[in-house]
């Protein structure tokens, strides 16, 4: 297919379309055909700004001819190599550079091809630690409500969002949820709200209590809840998750395959807010969503703890076909670069109290019940109107039509731009967002 062409609808039939009213949108398609900087094009040629940096993923910016370059030229040197046993030079390099880059001694990285499957790589890394430290029993998992961790059955288990889990069955066994971070308290709170994060974290006391810490093996949040709604935590609060995992002996994991890679003004959540993970899992920004890739990075003791076998054990019975795939280590490389030469992550940082005021201009808009912000994103909860869910696709429809893409998730919308956004291009997504909400009153 052209993709200067619209496809007849028989031609949309095919593809059964993930996270998607499949029926419904085939009657209506939206097409994108063609990307550059922070912008999309319609097959017939219609510009969209990208509110979302795709599905918060191309931090640097669509088509950027250095990591196109990079990945040609790991194609023609070499387009494949398997990594079990075996290994080739740029996947070495590329983790001993995310090495230098992640905070504290986050200091091995394991690659995968998705956010999922780095939360379902970090489950599993989990319990073969525990084991292998004698502490076998310790094979239960926390998660939150509103939690997202991708659709692996690891992912759906620890996660807490209705519709990812009620399809699928019992999922894994032994899973507890603390309590989501969203509190009526804090609407409208510029970036870290004031309220509940110390009585949230001690949530997880009460979960240990239930089931004796000699059984947890970890707890895993996102640092900042990204697809429900972008929810940053209340302040204090990833401090003293970690404080009570570090009392009871359970690995702390944060999952930041949104938060990773800039988007806080930071290379990682983390060193934002001053908490060091056992395990960190990315995807995403990491490959700025060129060649799909995700990754765990592990502290020394965790790495150190898998590596207590005999020297001819294998470490871990784990991996896939695609771990370190050539082509996805030569954009991952290549986009380090680009974040170090123009200083993305400072230039994040230096554009969230912008942002954050054209977020703000919003409230006072009809409907408009909550707004929140962190780093270079925002999340805007709309009242519902009839069935949960249908002012808020209204929106998004609405903002696609007006030129504009944000993230639905129920009745709040979420955006996300490219960290090479421009001022006047924030101000233009400001500026659509009004006229959406206003549609849709
Ligand atoms: C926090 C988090 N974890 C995991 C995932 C899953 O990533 P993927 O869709 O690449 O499997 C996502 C995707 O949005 C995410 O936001």
């Amino acid at each position: 297919m052209s993709t200067s062409a619209i496809p007849s609808a028989n031609n949309l039939d095919a593809f059964l379309m993930p996270f998607t009213a499949n029926r419904q949108f085939k009657k209506n398609p939206r097409l994108l055909a063609k990307a550059k900087g922070v912008h999309y094009w319609t097959p017939e040629g219609r510009r969209i700004i990208d509110g979302t940096a795709g599905l918060w993923c191309v931090n640097a910016g669509h088509g950027r001819e250095e990591i196109k370059a990079a990945i040609a030229a790991q194609l023609e040197e070499m387009d494949y190599a398997p990594s079990f046993q075996m290994g080739h030079p740029k996947a070495f390099e590329l983790a001993a550079r995310h090495a230098a880059l992640l905070p504290g001694d986050l200091n091995h990285a394991f690659y995968c091809n998705s956010g999922s499957e780095a939360v379902d790589s970090a489950l599993k890394i989990a319990l073969a630690y525990q084991r292998a430290r004698g502490q076998g029993t310790r094979t239960r998992f926390v998660g939150r409500e509103r939690g997202y961790h991708g659709v692996g059955f690891g992912g759906i288990s620890v996660g807490g969002m209705v519709n990812n889990r009620k399809w699928f069955g019992a999922m894994l066994p032994g899973v507890d949820h603390l309590p989501h971070t969203h509190l009526p308290e804090n609407a409208f709170s510029r970036g870290e709200p004031e309220h509940g994060g110390i009585a949230l974290a001690d949530e997880l006391e009460r979960i240990v209590g239930l089931h004796d810490a000699s059984n947890i093996a970890a707890v895993i949040v996102e640092p900042c809840a990204g697809s429900t709604g972008y929810l940053p935590p209340p302040k204090g609060y990833l401090k003293r998750l970690r404080e009570i995992c570090d009392k009871h002996g359970i690995l702390l994991i944060f999952d930041e395959v949104i938060t990773g890679f800039g988007r806080l003004g930071t290379g990682f959540a983390a060193e934002r807010f001053g908490v060091l993970p056992d395990l960190m899992t990315v995807a995403k920004g990491i490959s700025n969503a060129t060649v799909p890739m995700g990754g765990v990075f592990v502290r020394k003791h965790v790495f150190d703890g898998l590596m207590s076998g005999s020297e001819n054990a294998i470490d871990l019975f784990h991996g896939y076909t695609y771990s370190a795939h050539p082509l996805a280590c030569a954009a991952a490389s290549a986009v380090l670069d680009i974040y170090r030469d123009e200083a993305l992550f400072q230039r994040s940082a230096e554009l969230s109290p912008y942002w954050e005021d054209g977020v703000h201009s919003l409230k006072g808009l009809p409907n408009v019940v909550d707004i929140r912000n962190l780093g270079l994103a925002a999340g805007i909860d709309l009242a519902p109107k009839g069935a949960v869910g249908t002012r808020g696709y209204e929106a998004f429809v609405k903002a696609f039509e007006l030129g504009l893409m944000v993230r639905q998730s129920g009745d709040a919308i979420a955006m996300s731009p490219p960290l090479v956004i421009e001022k006047a291009q924030i101000d233009e997504i400001i500026d659509i967002t009004a006229r959406t909400i206003k549609a849709v009153a």
